[in-house]
């Protein structure tokens, strides 16, 4: 059986952080589909066979979704893909469209930039005349941009279901409540407190007021080196893997780090392991992340002698340390392109980029996904053509649909919080 993240209400055999993309019926659909001899050993063997079978599912459980109106359902691809090219030719420079490298085929062909977090983020200070900003990708990404936005822009995420799993392991009471207690324990002055851009605005509003900044992927290093100019021990919230992963490769032992459990007063830690730790890591994780294992990594070298294994540092420690090499989504585009032909890399991250790396440098070079039944962000999945052509074609019709915004007050620290991540390198 193939094991499911697809819904919680899934029999399959599961993991339990289950993120709810179809209702149980249709989750049972794809597990036959996956399961079923033919199909199952498609599966593995081409990710081109996954993906389809997938987006086929997917479609018969549209409406389970953000209600979309009944004339956005059922439509062939074909005339989805004519009316959002249709709709953005008409919309001009008054649209920009922002896609992250995990959305997937049928809606990043349609985004003016692509990039990782950070690319993404600067990206919107480049464009101050564009009246929206229509984010595929997921809701911290498209808050920042309101945040980042100027006051005349809006910001438009297709699915306002499409969240991150990791992001909502950070509650902003749950913060303040890990504050108030580190400041019981007279060690708040100590601390600089840096969460990664996968956090919710209030999270990044909290580390902006309290002298701290924000993180992406492809600046983490810089920016833990930035917290411990200013301060002795740095908390880093939400991904405990990626800042992990980061203080071990910039040579902090193990020993020097704990994980404060938000569940637990005061996280479970004694006064003296806090007082021995440099840096304080929040006990979140990235549900598709944590999928790839080091059994993994062994099979694809004993499959592929001379492999080079690539993954994305929000995958557990024990499987950066058995790969190869490790970065951003952007980075890790970067190392496969320039990599010599002839090569050939496992790549462990979310299978829509790693599906459109493989088809862009075959037959040259040879791309696999590191977990063979694909790796999916069933959130950044949401944002189907559907979702897309419905809200550009409300804009032409002078409708604003799921606008996000970000209140004032939050926006204020939020900002300086983001400020300073750019400025970080
Ligand atoms: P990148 O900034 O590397 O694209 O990562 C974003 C993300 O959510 C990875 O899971
Ligand atoms: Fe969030 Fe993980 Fe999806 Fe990235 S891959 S958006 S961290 S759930």
């Amino acid at each position: 059986m193939v094991y499911c993240q697809w819904t919680k209400h899934c029999r399959g055999e599961s993991r339990p952080a289950g993120l709810g993309l179809f209702a149980s019926v249709d989750c049972e659909i794809f597990h036959k589909l996956a399961s079923v001899q033919g199909a199952r050993s498609e599966i593995v063997a081409a990710m081109g066979t996954f993906l389809p079978v997938l987006t086929d599912v997917e479609k018969r459980s549209l409406h389970e979704r953000q209600p979309l109106p009944s004339a956005y359902l059922g439509l062939e691809d074909e005339e989805m893909d004519v009316r959002i090219a249709a709709a953005r030719a008409a919309l001009g420079d008054r649209l920009v469209i922002l896609g992250h490298h995990y959305q997937r085929d049928e809606v990043i062909r349609f985004a003016d930039y692509t990039g990782d977090s950070f690319k993404l983020s600067r990206e919107i200070a480049k464009h101050p005349t564009a009246e929206f900003i229509v984010f595929c990708g997921v809701h911290f990404m498209a808050e920042s941009a309101d945040i980042l936005g100027l006051p005349h822009q809006q910001v438009i995420l297709p699915d306002l279901a499409a969240g991150c799993s990791m992001a909502d392991m950070a509650a902003p009471d749950q913060l303040m409540t890990c504050w108030a207690e580190l400041e019981q324990m007279g060690m708040a002055s100590q601390i600089v407190p840096v969460t990664y851009i996968n956090s919710a605005a209030a999270i990044k509003a909290f580390v902006g007021e309290h002298g701290g900044t924000i993180c992406t992927s492809s600046n983490a290093r810089a920016t833990l080196q930035w917290g411990w100019d200013r301060r002795e021990k740095i908390l880093f919230l939400p991904d405990q893997h990626l800042g992990r992963n980061t203080a071990w490769q910039m040579g902090v032992p193990l020993d020097d780090m704990v994980v404060w459990d938000p569940d637990v007063p005061f996280g479970g830690l004694t006064r003296a392991e806090l007082n021995r730790a440099r840096l304080i890591l929040w006990k979140g994780h990235c549900s598709v992340h944590v999928r790839f294992t080091v059994p993994q990594i062994e099979a694809v070298r004993r499959q592929h002698p001379g492999v080079r294994v690539i993954v994305h540092p929000e995958v557990p420690f024990d499987v950066l340390q058995a790969a190869d090499d490790n970065g951003s989504t952007e980075y890790i585009l970067r190392q496969v392109r320039a990599a010599p032909a002839g090569s050939v890399w496992a790549v462990g991250t979310e299978i829509h980029l790693v599906h459109r790396l493989a088809e862009e440098v075959a037959p040259e070079k040879t791309v696999i996904s590191l977990d063979q039944v694909g790796c999916l962000c069933s959130t950044m999945f949401r944002i189907s053509p559907n979702h897309l052509l419905w809200v550009l074609e409300g804009l032409l019709d002078g409708e604003v649909h799921n606008r996000v915004t970000v209140g004032e007050s939050e926006k204020k620290w939020a900002r300086i919080a983001l400020d300073r991540m750019l400025s970080i390198q």
